[in-house]
């Protein structure tokens, strides 16, 4: 059957439901059944987004993907996080409407033609959130200390990025595909808060109108928010706020590394003091291992979303002993360069260990924790 057209344009499809997925099993059925009863009439398409989920949610989807031309499943290796998944799947259709979903049912689906009716009839409206936090909103579905947390960081989003929206940090919402790519190019796809990336990444003031959601208990399986999420958060407003002068990763990477020195000194301190080594074995120990739990917080905390395991955990590793060993060199070098043309020791000190750390997170950034690099004209 044709599709319906919308302003004169002939599409195979006018709305696109993104639903990131991670360990749904349960739920992914369920959900297609819901979106077929609430959405009769309208051209939809889903596409799930899963991240190498490991109880057979892909099989899951591709199975219904067989039965039907109007499913598709995006599946990503060796990647984690919701934001960039949502923002992926938005980018690998071209439905005029798009629209981001759990897929763990949380979200009530009958909003969605709702606000697929709202972008349709209203030209003017960029965004329509499924908000929380209108009138007539609840979030039933959240553990009191949950919806605690989450009024506060919506209360500092909104401080923040002067947004006029009650729920900035919502997981439910449609767009006009006309925004994602204005904004594609500024998104910064870390974290959880895709909304937000959004509303923040957009240079001009954006008409979101908000509907009242009713924030369900999940369905089946589990939450994959965990403390971490909140460190996630804080780096994406930080990237939204002050990334455009120093790169929030760059920052991350920069703490972890003084957190290093600490590390460093301890082990010189134990392996001098207990161990009894010669202060060069010592040193080269010390300096070893704080190589080593560098890159293992970096892994955890700055490459999240690009986490290294197994084997590539290892070569990672090599790697990054590596580069720092040739970023010490660097420091070293234009330490003394700068020393030698009769700088003061603090100001050649430093100079080359921001060169030396410049170094170290390009290296990290393009080999250890690397991915295609971005066009020239982004
Ligand atoms: N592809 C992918 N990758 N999907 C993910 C990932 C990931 O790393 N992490 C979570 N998901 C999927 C889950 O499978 C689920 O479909 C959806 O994203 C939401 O994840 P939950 O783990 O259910 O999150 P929540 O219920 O705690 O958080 C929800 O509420 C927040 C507001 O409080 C989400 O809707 C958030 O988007 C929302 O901001
Ligand atoms: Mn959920």
């Amino acid at each position: 059957m044709r599709a319906p057209s919308i302003d004169g344009l002939f599409v195979s499809f006018s709305l696109a439901i993104i639903v990131p997925t991670l360990n749904e099993a349960g739920n992914v059925r369920p959900l297609l059944a819901r979106l077929d009863a609430a959405l009769r009439g309208i051209a939809f398409e889903v596409i799930f987004v899963d991240d190498d989920s490991s109880d057979g949610t892909p099989e899951i989807i591709r199975q219904a993907a067989l039965e039907r031309a109007d499913v598709r499943c995006l599946r990503r290796i060796g990647r984690r996080g919701l934001a960039s998944a949502c923002i992926e799947g938005m980018l690998a259709t071209s439905a005029p409407c798009l629209a981001v979903m759990d897929g763990d049912l949380q979200h009530d689906e009958t909003l969605l033609r709702r606000m697929y009716d709202t972008l349709i009839a209203r030209p003017e409206v960029d965004v329509v959130v499924g908000s929380r936090f209108v009138d007539g909103a609840s979030v039933g579905g959240l553990p009191a200390g949950r919806a605690r947390l989450s009024r506060i960081g919506n209360a500092v989003t909104r401080a923040l990025l002067r947004a006029e929206v009650s729920d900035p940090l919502s997981g439910f919402f449609a767009l006009r595909r006309e925004l994602l790519d204005e904004v594609a190019h500024a998104l910064s796809g870390q974290g959880f808060k895709i909304l937000l990336d959004i509303l923040a990444s957009s240079r001009r003031r954006l008409a979101v109108v908000e509907l009242p959601l009713e924030f369900r208990e999940r369905h089946s399986g589990q939450s994959k928010l965990d403390l971490l999420v909140a460190l996630e958060f804080a780096m994406l407003l930080a990237d939204k706020t002050l990334g455009r002068i120093v790169p929030v990763r760059f920052v991350m990477f920069v703490l972890v590394g003084l957190f290093g020195v600490i590390v460093h000194l301890a082990f010189l301190a134990a392996a001098l003091q207990a161990g009894g080594l010669p202060f060069y074995w010592a040193q080269a120990l010390a300096t070893w291992s704080a190589m080593t739990v560098n890159f293992s917080l970096n892994n955890k905390l700055t490459y999240r979303d690009r986490q290294l395991r197994g084997g590539a955990f290892a070569k990672g590793l090599l790697s990054f002993w590596l580069a720092c060993t040739i970023g010490a060199v660097i420091n070293l070098r234009i330490a003394e360069l700068i020393y030698e043309q009769g700088a003061l020791w603090p100001i050649a000190g430093a100079l080359g260990a921001v060169v030396g750390s410049v170094w170290n997170y390009g290296i990290a950034s393009t080999f250890t924790w690397g991915r295609a690099p971005r066009p020239a004209h982004a």
